[in-house]
């Protein structure tokens, strides 16, 4: 396998600001260089130091100049929600049963679930993403589908099927003994296979009878790895609708709890409404929170608190949220927590921004041993930045004078425009087309 090199100005995250100080929170090498080799890092570098060690047969990719981050990491989106993103007008629950169950019942199709699987990985890809935490349908065609998708590229993503046996229509709907069969299926085929991995996903509580999240605890305990996924504390609605079906539960997260779905490998999407006792508890239990800005907002949900959940020490990473969520990109997500931050008064710095959408939501989805960070012997799945993407990009960029603000610009006036190109494993698996082939 060809050894590659890539020079380039190279910056990762590499702790969390919050909690070591901005300084020691990452590594910044202006004029560097990236190598590696049969998909992971094997050197990073001074290029000046580095050049001289590579042997001829090394190919170079020269990318001087241009900002290379490591790979965006989605902590939570929905891989059959792109034919009814940006629907009008509703909150959570009517927005469920107006528009997404409708779009979900038609990933029982094999063939309908497999070419928007196509279409979420590249679009993935376009915006930088190369590790996301997906839900599927309730079907077990729709996760196939995605999983198919995402191992042909070399990703490394979890994903599972829905499980919704209650309060959703029927043609979305499953048994607690048939989620359960289906879901195992799944594990089985895909979980462990290359850079895939599964993950037990009830819907949210409301849509799982106890059968079902019993059965749920279960299989975590019987497979090594999994993750959980679900929904929490979302909206106002949502949660009086827990109340009412478990009044003598102490709160939303003691439900999952009670099913022993409370692990360190699992992710609470949005946790907008939590109070501190349930933050607390998340963080001793060293649970996940995926913080989805572009969707709170969206929804109509509300404000998420990251102080409570820093001051708490719980693991939060960025979720898109497609397609509650507005956008594919981790990018401009993570412009949007800022301004969710200045509604709440807590500064989001650029720091915590690019942490949150790297190391921070590899830690959520327990793979920071493997990705998240530019460091030798992490899998080579990174990005190339496009400085000049647009000409107020352009422009802004060049009264920069660090990479602080540099990253902070970036967040609050790029999409995915702004990745030129997107790596995974070491190969190439996107690259932005030159501007003289876009229209306009
Ligand atoms: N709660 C239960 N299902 C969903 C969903 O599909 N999207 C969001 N945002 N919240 C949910
Ligand atoms: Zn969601």
């Amino acid at each position: 396998m060809t050894v590659k090199a890539i020079h380039g100005d190279l910056f990762t995250m590499v702790d969390d600001p919050a909690l070591v100080g901005a300084a020691q929170s990452y590594i910044h090498i202006p004029d560097g260089t990236l190598v590696v080799e049969s998909g992971h890092i094997t050197a990073i570098g001074k290029r000046a130091d580095i050049e001289p060690t590579l042997a001829a047969s090394v190919e170079v990719i020269d990318h001087t100049g241009a900002l290379i981050t490591p790979g965006f990491i989605d902590t939570h989106i929905h891989f059959p929600q792109i034919d009814m993103i940006a629907s009008y007008g509703e909150q959570l629950l009517d927005w469920l049963e107006d528009y997404t169950f409708p779009a979900e019942a038609l990933y029982g199709d094999a063939v309908h679930a497999a070419d928007a699987a196509e279409f979420f990985v590249r679009e993935l890809l376009r915006n930088g993403t190369t590790s996301a935490l997906v839900y599927g349908s309730v079907h077990a065609q729709s996760v196939d589908a995605l999983f198919t998708a995402a191992h042909k590229r070399g990703m490394r993503m979890v994903a599972g099927k829905a499980l919704m046996d209650r309060n959703v229509p029927k043609q979305v709907r499953d048994t607690a003994e048939s989620g359960d069969k289906d879901s195992r299926m799944l594990a089985d085929r895909w979980h462990g296979k290359g850079r895939l991995g599964y993950a037990v996903t009830p819907r949210f509580a409301p849509a799982c009878s106890d059968e079902q999240l019993i059965r749920a605890g279960q299989m975590l305990k019987d497979y090594d790895g999994l993750l959980m996924h679900t929904h929490m504390s979302e909206n106002v609605a949502e949660i009086k609708w827990v109340k009412d079906l478990y009044p003598d539960a102490k709160d939303y997260l003691d439900v999952y709890d009670r099913f022993g779905l409370l692990t360190s490998t699992s992710v609470f999407a949005h946790c907008i409404h939590l109070h501190g006792e349930e933050f607390q508890r998340l963080g001793e239990a060293d649970a996940a929170i995926a913080y989805c800005p572009t969707s709170n907002l969206f929804l109509g949900s509300g404000l998420f608190n990251l102080g409570e959940a820093e001051k708490y020490g719980v693991k939060v990473g960025i979720g898109t949220d497609i397609g509650a969520g507005t956008s594919f990109s981790v990018l401009e997500t993570i412009g949007e927590a800022y301004k969710v931050g200045q509604l709440r008064g807590q500064k989001l710095d650029a720091f915590k921004s690019f942490y949150l959408a790297t190391l921070g939501g590899a830690k959520a989805l327990n793979m920071e041993s493997n990705v998240g960070t530019l460091e030798v012997g992490k899998e080579a799945d990174f990005l190339v930045f496009d400085k000049t993407a647009t000409p107020l990009l352009e422009r802004r960029l060049k009264h920069c004078k660090t990479i602080e603000e540099t990253l902070f610009v970036l967040s609050i006036l790029g999409d995915d425009r702004a990745i030129r190109e997107t790596w995974i494993a070491g190969e190439r698996m996107h690259r932005r087309r030159p501007k003289s082939q876009l229209k306009g």
